[in-house]
Formats: C-alpha cells, sequence, structure tokens
C-alpha cells in the first residue's frame, strides 16, 4: 500500500487513530479501510480479502462479521425504541439481558450495571467496590491491587491500574490516582530464572498477601485480576493461583474484580475464563463479546454480598454516584440477546474449545524452529512467543523490529494478527479447521521469513 486512495488519505487526515503512532499508521499496511466483514473475513477498499484472525483487530467480534440477525435484531429495536435514560428508566431488552448475564454467569452475579465498554465498565466495578467498602463501614478502604502488564481500559482510574505501559502512562500523564499498588504477573515463561517455576508461582500468590498486608488490609478496597491477561502475553494461570486469590480476598474483606472484558463470552473455551478454575467473583467486568461489536456496550455483573449494603442503606449514598448516559442502550441491548443466542445455539463456545485445541497442536509443530520459544493459550486465544535465544530466552532487540515485521508479514500472507511482545491470535469463534490451518501456515512461512531476516537458522 504505497500510494494510499483518497478515502485512506482522508482516514489519515480526519481520524485520530487509537494508540499507534501518526509514523506508523504512514507505513505500509499501517491502516487499513475496509468495507466489508463476512464470518473470519474482512474485505479492504483495494478488494483485498484477509483472515481476520483478531475478532475485529481487539477480539471482540466474537460470532463473526456480517451477522445480518444481529443488525435486524437491533433495527428493530431502534425503530421501536432505542433509548431511555438508564437513572430510573428500562426497556424491555435491557431487563431481558440482565436476566440472560445471570443465567450465564459463574456464581451468584445477579444484578448488571451497563456501559458502553469495558474501560467504563471496569471504572464502575471500582466505584462500585469503594463504595460498598463504605457502605460497610470500612471508610479507609481505598486501594486497588492490580498485576503488573495487565491492561484494564483508558480512563485514569483504569489506566492507573494497568500495569501495561506504565512507564509512558506515569510519564506522560502523571499524576495516576493514587491508591493503585501492583504485583508481579504469574508469566511463568518469563519466570525469575533462579526459582523453578512452581516457586515463582507461589512467589506471585504470596506476593498478593503480602502486599495486602503491608498495605494493610483496613486500607484495601479491591484487587482486579484477568484470568487469561491478553495483552500481557496471553499467560496462563498456575492451576491454583486463581482460587488463591479468592481465598485471599475473603480473608482479608477484599473485593474480587474478574475481568472478563477479552476472556469472556467464549474466548477461552468456556462461556467465562472464571469457569476454567472455577472462580465465583464478587465483581466481574465484560464487553467486547457481549455484543461481538455490533454494539458498543459493556456490564458489570455484581454478586448478592455487593449489592447487599446498596440495597438496605438509607440516603443519598445508597444510590452508586455513577451515571452513564448510554449504559443499557437499547438498541445495543437487543444486539447483545441476539449475539449470545447465536453463540448459544451455533455452539460458538463449544467451537472454541475444540478449534483452540485444534490451532495450538498446530503451532506446538513450529517449537521446531529455533526463534519459537512458546506456544501457549487455551479456547481461540492464543499466542507465539519468538525469541532470539531459545535457552535463554532472550527477547529480540529493538532494533530487529520483531513486532512491526512480524504483523506486517502475516499481513502479507493474508493473516491479520498483532504482535507486542508476543504474535497474538484471537479469531472469531465460528473458525473452523480451514481457517485454522491457514493460519498456521502463514504463521509457519512468517517465522522461516523473519529468522532469515535475523540470521538465525
Ligand atoms: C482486560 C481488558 N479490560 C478492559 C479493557 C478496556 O475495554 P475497552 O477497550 O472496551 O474500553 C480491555 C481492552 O482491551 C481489556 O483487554
Amino acid at each position: 500500500m504505497s500510494e494510499h486512495l483518497p478515502i485512506e488519505q482522508a482516514a489519515l487526515e480526519r481520524i485520530w487513530f487509537h494508540v499507534t503512532s501518526p509514523q506508523a499508521l504512514r507505513e505500509p499496511g499501517g491502516m487499513s479501510v475496509f468495507t466489508e466483514g463476512k464470518g473470519c473475513y474482512l474485505t479492504d477498499v483495494h478488494g483485498d480479502t484477509y483472515l481476520d484472525a483478531l475478532s475485529g483487530g481487539a477480539f471482540v467480534t466474537n460470532i463473526g462479521h456480517g451477522r445480518v440477525e444481529v443488525a435486524e435484531a437491533m433495527a428493530t429495536q431502534a425503530a421501536k425504541l432505542a433509548y431511555v435514560t438508564p437513572y430510573c428508566f428500562a426497556a424491555e431488552p435491557t431487563i431481558a439481558l440482565a436476566e440472560k448475564l445471570k443465567e450465564i454467569t459463574p456464581g451468584d452475579l445477579h444484578r448488571a450495571f451497563f456501559t458502553s465498554g469495558g474501560t467504563e465498565a471496569v471504572e464502575t466495578a471500582l466505584k462500585i467496590a469503594k463504595q460498598y467498602q463504605w457502605l460497610k463501614g470500612d471508610q479507609k478502604r481505598s486501594k486497588v491491587i492490580s498485576r503488573r502488564g495487565s491492561y484494564h481500559g483508558s480512563s485514569f482510574f483504569a489506566m492507573s491500574i494497568s500495569g501495561a505501559s506504565h512507564d509512558f502512562n506515569s510519564k506522560i500523564f502523571a499524576p495516576m490516582v493514587p491508591g493503585c499498588v501492583q504485583v508481579p504477573h504469574h508469566n511463568i515463561y518469563r519466570h525469575d530464572p533462579c526459582m523453578s517455576e512452581e516457586a515463582y508461582a507461589e512467589f506471585c500468590i504470596n506476593a498478593v498477601e503480602e502486599t495486602i498486608r503491608h498495605e494493610g488490609p483496613e486500607t484495601v478496597a479491591a484487587i482486579i485480576a484477568e484470568p487469561i491477561p491478553a495483552s500481557a502475553s496471553i499467560y496462563l494461570p498456575p492451576d491454583d493461583y486463581l482460587r488463591r486469590l479468592r481465598e485471599i480476598a475473603d480473608k482479608y474483606g477484599v473485593v474480587l474484580i474478574i475481568d472478563e472484558v477479552i476472556n469472556g463470552f467464549g474466548r477461552t473455551g468456556k462461556m467465562f475464563a472464571s469457569e476454567h478454575w472455577n472462580v465465583k467473583p464478587d465483581i466481574m467486568t465484560m464487553a467486547k463479546g457481549l455484543t461481538s461489536g455490533y454494539a458498543p456496550m459493556g456490564a458489570v455483573m455484581v454478586s448478592e454480598k455487593i449489592t447487599l449494603p446498596f440495597d438496605s442503606a438509607e440516603g443519598r449514598e445508597s444510590g452508586l454516584n455513577h451515571v452513564i448516559s448510554f449504559g443499557g442502550h437499547a438498541a445495543s441491548a437487543a444486539a447483545a440477546l441476539k449475539n449470545i443466542e447465536i453463540m448459544e445455539t451455533e455452539g460458538m463456545v463449544e467451537n472454541s474449545a475444540t478449534m483452540g485445541q485444534y490451532f495450538l497442536n498446530g503451532l506446538e509443530e513450529l517449537k521446531k524452529y529455533p526463534i519459537v520459544g512458546d506456544i501457549r493459550g487455551k479456547g481461540l486465544l492464543t499466542a507465539v512467543e519468538l525469541v532470539q535465544d531459545k535457552k535463554t530466552r532472550a527477547m529480540f532487540p529493538p532494533e530487529a523490529q520483531m513486532m512491526a515485521k512480524v504483523t506486517r508479514r502475516l499481513r502479507e500472507n493474508g493473516v491479520l494478527a498483532r504482535t507486542y511482545q508476543v504474535v497474538e491470535f484471537g479469531p472469531p469463534l465460528c473458525a473452523g479447521k480451514s481457517e485454522i490451518e491457514k493460519i498456521v501456515e502463514a504463521m509457519e512461512e512468517t517465522i522461516i521469513w523473519f529468522s532469515k531476516e535475523v540470521g538465525i537458522q
């Protein structure tokens, strides 16, 4: 894409793209204008079709592109009643969606606070946790514990608990929200070489308890964790990690928030990733796959324990002092309901588990190449970690431009994915064997090509 079409030039001039620098956007293949999507495929203004191995570029379009039934459900609802305020009005599909979420989420999550997306869901969850502690009489509990490297959103509070890009954020956007305390992440592949993997897993969970004790349990409101941290290299938690997190939260009266914004809605082969480890959150955040991107919507599901003090308090403080005008939008709720219906009737969660295993088996074969350090994932959320040295697990230096080059080569091979520290894949949950095989083939060619580029054969 050396010569941009006028529409691409207009996009570059008029749209402020998220995260990506203007220089990177102007690189060949740095920005695309798409005109159509169908299932796992996206077609751009040049008429080129790509396999969308990242569900709209951000693990969103779980049911796949172009499902007319969702568009029709939204249109019908919008024509009937598009919007009423969430302060004290509700529309029928919003109530039906809250009921559905109660049915499909784990534990006793029973009430939904609707938002416009994931960042707002996280922001809301944190405020609910703080007000819950306040109403219980624990008015010094204001701190939030999160894990280094995680990503929970872009608003000030969500950014302050996110370890990803922490150096950038704290340099440019300081001051961050006070009281955000981060603990080590359970990245077993990059564990401290002085410890065994088991010892490192133990160290990570113990760090949570030690941090609560160090900060003073009476000052800690909540801990937030994404079961399989998608933006932090997609590494699975040690088997016992989430159960122990639940225990620690209970022991110290800390609210456990599980962030399922990416993990949720079948991405990891269960409806929610929490189910793999049987963890029952006090609060769960969700977005993305809730509507598969057909409408902007997020939700916070809250357990009975948390709603109780709100329901029984008197006066102004019993209402959550938090308003999002588009929360519970009727047309978005209609989209979410149809989206979940499609997911269930077409067995997409099960397909994510089966195809996910098929995908991992295919990727495992690539371990024969010297630059493939690790393969991991669950369901249709997988990662390939490329390394300069397999033995020491040394990463490629920035001069190798691994991230940009690998992403570009995959694209030239017809596959859209993204590479941060690892190559990340999260195709729509309707992906079949042929899509998975195409991604694995494209990855293999990319590995061979990049190995030659960096002189490692
Ligand atoms: C785990 C997690 N939480 C929250 C968010 C924020 O969601 P959104 O981009 O919809 O605001 C993201 C976004 O990628 C995420 O990965």
